[in-house]
């Protein structure tokens, strides 16, 4: 059985296919702001024009056609409505030229599925962390459920704000984190942390407000180290908790390696097994829809729509 799964709910269109075993294709092309954060027409425009070029390198890729594809899934949210259509509206007319099976994926499942494929870990903790969501979720009784989470904004969000105030092009994390590895002192920042939820908002007011006194060197070193603890202590809260005995980092900002570093002594220390996912499938890409799609291969079919607001915890797992 072969699945093509299309990822557009913000800045990445991407294409995957696998088989459920092997992931045989994941191309994908992002959509950069020439300033400030995703202007979401620009991103549905930017998606339209690249989808038919990367379809047809992940086809060619894989060795296949579209004929021989058995199940189309898409990321169906959340999402911004204006790219996250473009995958809903493809997916869609793929399905019904070839009369094959439609299948709506939540798209932070699959940053989770594909963290749980690549580790091999059957049941762990995961520390999903990307630009408009940090969740610290497990599984319990046919839902993935939330722990934790931020009380206001995502960490890549606050990382890309803080870029936008240092005049580091979107999205800044990669950049902060060259920056980081650089900075020398550091400079203490509000730590915000309440049981297994965090608050990050306020650090991004105030490093706004000290920002001319200190090197960007510095305030992402210091920016990266008081986040990114935050969230292994809430992580290590949830390990505790549900004496899990495996612990992942997933989402565009499981890229980083400080963050990776964190999670590892941590998880370690605890005597939990810990890996690093791939930095391919971190950021949005489309084999994590289409792994997450064969994961649900057996559902009913039925009529999708984009869902722009789609809570983790809301999804049925039946495959589980
Ligand atoms: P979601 O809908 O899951 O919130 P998203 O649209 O934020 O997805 P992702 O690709 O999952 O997309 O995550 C993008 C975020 O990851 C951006 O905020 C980006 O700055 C951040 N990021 C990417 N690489 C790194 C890195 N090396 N270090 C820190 N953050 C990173
Ligand atoms: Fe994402």
């Amino acid at each position: 059985m072969l699945v093509l799964g299309i990822e557009s709910t913000a800045h990445t269109f991407g294409v995957g296919i696998t088989d459920g075993k092997e992931i045989v294709a994941n191309e994908k092309d992002t959509y950069k702001p020439k300033q400030g954060g995703i202007i979401p027409r620009e991103a549905a425009d930017h998606h339209y024009k690249f989808a038919p070029n990367i379809i047809k390198s992940a086809l060619d890729k894989a060795s296949v056609k579209l004929k021989d594809i058995d199940i189309f899934a898409f990321s169906q949210g959340p999402g911004i409505y204006s790219p996250l259509k473009v995958s809903f509206q493809i997916s869609n007319f793929l399905s019904q030229k070839y009369k094959k099976k439609l299948i709506g994926v939540n798209h932070c499942i699959a940053h989770l599925e594909i963290a749980r494929k690549e580790t091999g870990f059957e049941d762990p903790v995961m520390l999903y962390v990307s630009g408009g969501n940090t969740q610290i979720i497990t599984f319990a009784e046919g839902h993935y459920r939330v722990f934790g989470e931020t009380q206001d904004i995502g960490v890549g969000n606050l990382l890309d704000k803080f870029g936008r105030v240092m005049g580091i092009s979107f999205p800044a994390g990669p950049e902060i984190e060259k920056y980081a590895s650089k900075g020398k002192r550091y400079i203490p920042l509000p730590y915000s942390i309440k049981g297994m939820d965090v608050s990050l908002s306020g650090i991004e007011t105030f490093i706004s407000n000290i920002k001319d006194k200190h090197s960007v060197e510095d305030l992402s070193f210091s920016l990266q180290e008081t986040v990114f603890s935050m969230l292994i202590e809430a992580s290590e809260r949830a390990l505790a908790y549900t004496e899990k005995e495996s612990f992942v980092i997933t989402g565009g900002v499981a890229a980083n390696k400080r963050l990776n570093e964190m999670g590892r002594i941590m998880a370690e220390s605890r005597g939990v097994k810990f890996k690093s996912i791939p930095m391919e499938y971190a950021g949005d890409n489309g084999a994590m829809i289409a792994y997450t799609g064969y994961l649900m291969k057996n559902e009913p079919e039925k009529d999708y729509l984009p869902k722009p607001v789609f809570r983790t915890d809301s999804v049925k797992i039946n495959y589980r």
